[in-house]
């Protein structure tokens, strides 16, 4: 099923018929209040962010949706908009989007890779570097008043430099990661169900293993993959016991491909020496049982949070929705079928 003409629709004047734009969340740098000269826009309420309620009513007769990763957009929420035309995901990842359910509706739905890259890949060293010399207890030790005097066998961390990375989906992410391992001098293994070509390989110095492998031999273990089906829990009790009681898992991912109750307790049980997590099962709620886990450093989802990033997010989610209306194709379909 193909969408239906996409260009600004004018009246018999040539006056552009204003569609109307679902904004759920006010965005860094604002890139879609140009639309207001010619369209309705709708944004939150409260200037921040609409709830679901807000978005489901928001949604009556509107053309085009930009949502956040935090908004489920289901069959039952695009069924109030029988005329939209575009969801444009303000995220790389697309799981809060049924995209059959979209498909099936001749729906557009786009999503902001590229532009997240680097962050995110950023944020996955940090968590490793932050872990391995316990920046989050140090700091608090320091804090506390406790460093009275330097001591050679105290606060001892693990090594990153020349030690064996894990990378779980070597995709944009994951490549990034692995680029910047050549400058720590590590060994990088990588597991995805598809392997990729030799020149890529060898372009990130990268080794593809089973996953049993890369858990079994690497010091930090980190996850780039999508959440599907497949990934679900693949770090689940026994996955976590096949890693070394010296590794340290990284999450920057999506937080069910994590079974957090497991990790809490592998956590507890000293089975693994540390976790660091960006993404959780049910955010933006925490397992209780990771909370008091020193082992474990706990951000509030930031992978992509530097202002320039999430502008080029704001931006490209929004470009999406221009490009649809004046008959460009979308730069990032998710379900490139549904376009002419
Ligand atoms: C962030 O988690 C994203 O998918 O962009």
């Amino acid at each position: 099923m193909a969408i239906a003409t996409a260009v600004d629709r004018t009246d018999a004047e040539g006056v552009i018929v204003p569609e109307k734009i679902v904004i759920a969340a006010a965005l860094p740098g604002a890139p879609y209040d140009r639309f207001a000269e010619h369209h309705e826009l709708v944004l939150p309420s409260d200037g921040i962010v609409m709830e679901s309620d807000e978005l489901a009513d928001a949604l009556e007769g509107a053309t085009a949706l930009v949502p956040l990763l935090i908004h489920r957009v289901d069959a039952a929420l695009l069924d109030r908009a029988p005329g939209l035309r575009i969801v444009a995901n303000v995220a790389v990842g697309y799981d809060n989007v049924d995209v059959a359910a979209a498909t099936e509706r001749s729906v557009l739905v786009t999503n902001t890779p590229d532009v997240l890259t680097e962050a995110t890949a950023d944020l996955a060293w940090a968590l490793m570097l932050g872990l391995a010399r316990e920046l989050i207890p140090n700091d608090r030790y320091l804090r506390e008043g406790r460093y009275q005097r330097w001591l050679p066998g105290a606060l001892l961390g693990a090594d990153v430099f020349g030690r064996t990375l894990g990378i779980v989906g070597l995709g944009r992410i994951g490549q990034a990661v692995a680029r910047r391992a050549k400058g720590f001098g590590m060994r990088v293994l990588y597991h995805q169900p598809r392997r990729l070509d030799r020149a890529s390989e060898e372009k990130f110095d990268a080794r593809w293993v089973v996953l049993e492998e890369l858990l079994a031999e690497s010091d930090f273990v980190s996850l780039h993959c999508p959440l599907r089906k497949s990934t679900h829990h693949l770090m689940d009790a026994d996955a976590l016991a096949q890693m070394k009681p010296t590794a340290y898992l990284v999450n920057t991912a999506r937080g069910p491909v994590v079974d957090e109750k497991e990790l809490a307790n592998a956590l507890e049980a000293g089975t693994i020496a540390g976790a660091g997590l960006d993404v959780y099962e049910h955010e933006p709620a925490v397992e209780p049982t990771l909370l008091p886990q020193t082992r474990a450093v706990l951000l509030p989802h930031v992978g992509s949070a530097t202002r320039s990033t999430r502008e080029a997010m704001a931006r490209l989610a929004v470009e999406a929705v221009d490009d649809l209306l004046a008959g460009r194709r979308p730069k990032h379909p998710v379900n490139p079928e549904v376009l002419p």
